[in-house]
């Protein structure tokens, strides 16, 4: 090294220190960024561990309500609901789907009457409800897309008169989202948001959640008529720009960690508020890795986490969503 004092730059004078490092830092993740899914299940004073999920469980709507209260308090903006429904309500036509007083509906009026002020996102597919585990209706092997988006539009429109603030289709049927924006409108409801799983592939990471919402063992064949193949990324623009067009508000890429490269192309492409949902495999690897002692949870939860907003997300849907807003809170509050 000459005594001219080169290199002139050197990289790791702004790491020297946690102050300047501070300073530079490009990305930061708060509880703001965060969306906690929470499964559901019927009765009172229920919790109910799922296997799969180490941490997670499907909780009664009052111990539901406990945790939107605990959540709030951390400052997450929003949870997203999935009912855990009984097999003997699931049927060929998911007839509980547009049932104003299912399982999803009464949590919806419980949560926004405890907690007004939190945001309250229902998912719109119908495979908590059919018998066959599909997010549409059948026809023999097919999956029929403009009946299933006559359900859809009534699934929707229960949720949002019961109070949801976004409705999340995430069924992947071509049009749903026109569909249902119209009949929102149509109905008075101009105010409900549409937050459009546009982009969701059909992943094998989805695996802990069919077990949580009880659809794993019913689900005969797979999704790849309708989710998207994971070899694909101009399609994801497509179906996004659709989507856009069609009345969605926000748009969701997932699962997450997979795809950081969709998300940075929908946020590049369109400027659209963009959302990713860390799936329940991505969770479980790392819980399972966590459990073992091979991993830091807590490092990894923030790392993973923190990726997504470099990626250029919003937010991101995580089951972590509760765990690290309080770590963040203990800490100072970003990471
Ligand atoms: C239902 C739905 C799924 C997930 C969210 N909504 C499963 C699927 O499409 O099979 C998966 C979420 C997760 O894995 O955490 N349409």
């Amino acid at each position: 090294m000459p005594a001219s004092g080169f290199p002139a730059t050197r990289m790791r004078r702004n790491r020297q220190a946690d102050w300047s490092r501070r300073l530079v830092r490009e990305n930061v993740l708060t509880a703001a960024d965060l969306i906690w899914p929470l499964f559901v299940i019927d009765g009172e004073n229920q919790v109910d561990p799922v296997p799969s999920m180490p941490g997670v469980a499907r909780r009664s709507i009052d111990e539901t309500v406990r945790m939107v209260e605990s959540a709030a308090e951390l400052g997450i903006p929003a949870v997203a609901l999935f009912p855990n429904t009984d097999p003997a309500l699931r049927d060929d036509a998911a007839s509980e789907a547009v049932n104003p007083e299912n399982l999803v509906c009464r949590t919806v009026r419980a949560v926004k009457q405890a907690v007004p002020e939190m945001g309250v996102i229902c998912d719109v597919a119908l495979d908590p409800y059919t018998s066959h585990g599909h997010d549409g209706i059948m026809r023999g092997a097919e999956i029929v897309n403009d009946l299933t988006i006559e359900t859809l539009i009534q699934q929707a429109l229960v949720q949002a008169e019961a109070g949801c603030d976004v409705i999340a289709p995430s069924d992947m049927m071509d049009g749903r989202i026109g569909a249902i924006r119209h009949a929102l409108e149509d109905s008075g409801l101009t105010k409900t948001m549409i937050m459009s799983y546009a982009a969701k592939y059909a992943s094998a990471f989805y695996g802990p959640f069919r077990d949580a919402v009880g659809s794993s063992g019913t689900l005969k064949g797979d999704k790849r008529t309708y989710q998207m193949d994971p070899a694909n990324t101009d399609e994801a623009l497509r179906e996004v720009e659709l989507d856009i067009a069609e009345g969605a508000d926000m748009i969701m890429v997932k699962p997450g960690m997979p795809y950081l490269d969709i998300v940075r192309r929908v946020h590049e492409s369109f400027g659209v508020p963009t959302f990713a949902y860390q799936v329940s495999g991505e969770y479980a690897m790392m819980m399972a890795a966590a459990e073992n002692g091979w991993l830091d949870k807590d490092r990894v939860m923030l790392e993973s986490l923190l990726a997504f907003k470099r990626a250029g997300a919003s937010g991101i849907l995580t089951y972590f969503a509760h765990d690290v807003a309080t770590t963040l809170r203990d800490t100072g509050g970003v990471a």
